[in-house]
């Protein structure tokens, strides 16, 4: 098995303009862990909390080495001044662990149907390694988070300690937007 190099960026990406601002979803590589960084700081500690479920300052530690050493589990939403506006993370299936999906959308650009289109490319990617279902914790209280995943067709499967696992079944999903200038494509536009 090849390791990817930390700094290839894989020929995967795909557009969408956005209140006239043309952004690229893609995989992450170790060349984004400054705009990741930057991200984590711009994110309120609300948004950061409802991520990763405790108080964080910053980009996690484990997040930014998996970036390093080049792991495939992770898309980023940039501008075209390659800022990081959101970050989806998919986890396949490891020892005892459930595949995993986990968001997280700068508060500026929430509600604008960016965790959407992170979840549909991760469940195409959950579906080309023939997963069917992948899973989701959320807090209780994460009603926008519950709404979203609830859209994809996920339901409770446990609570712990007022965390509610969510079981996403993996549906076929819309065909990926093309990373070039077709009928799609408006002409982009500074951040
Ligand atoms: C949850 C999250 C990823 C959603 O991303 P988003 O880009 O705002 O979501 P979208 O714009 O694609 O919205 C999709 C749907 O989710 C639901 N939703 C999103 N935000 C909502 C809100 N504030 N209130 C109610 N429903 C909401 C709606 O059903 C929405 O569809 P609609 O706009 O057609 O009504 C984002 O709010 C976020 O990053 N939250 C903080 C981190 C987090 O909670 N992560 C989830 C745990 S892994």
């Amino acid at each position: 098995m090849t390791t990817p190099h930390p700094h290839a960026v894989r020929d995967d990406a795909e557009h969408q303009t956005i209140h006239d601002c043309r952004l690229l979803l893609r995989s992450a590589v170790a060349a984004d862990v400054p705009a990741v960084e930057a991200l984590h700081t711009r994110c309120s500690p609300h948004t950061l909390y409802r991520r990763y479920h405790a108080p964080v300052h910053g980009a996690p530690r484990m997040l930014l080495k998996h970036f390093l050493a080049g792991h495939s589990n992770y898309f980023v939403v940039t501008t075209p001044s390659s800022q990081a506006i959101a970050l989806g993370e998919f986890a396949p299936a490891t020892r005892g662990q459930h595949p995993q999906l986990a968001l997280m959308v700068e508060d500026a650009w929430q509600r604008r149907g960016i965790g959407t289109w992170l979840t549909r490319r991760i469940l195409r990617t959950a579906a080309q390694v023939r997963l069917r279902t992948v899973y989701a914790d959320v807090l209780g209280e994460n009603a926008p988070a519950l709404q979203h995943f609830h859209v994809f067709g996920g339901v409770v499967q446990s609570w712990e300690q007022g965390t509610a696992r969510l079981a996403i079944p993996v549906t076929e999903q819309d065909t990926p937007l093309q990373d070039h200038d077709g009928p799609m494509a408006k002409p982009a536009a500074a951040t």
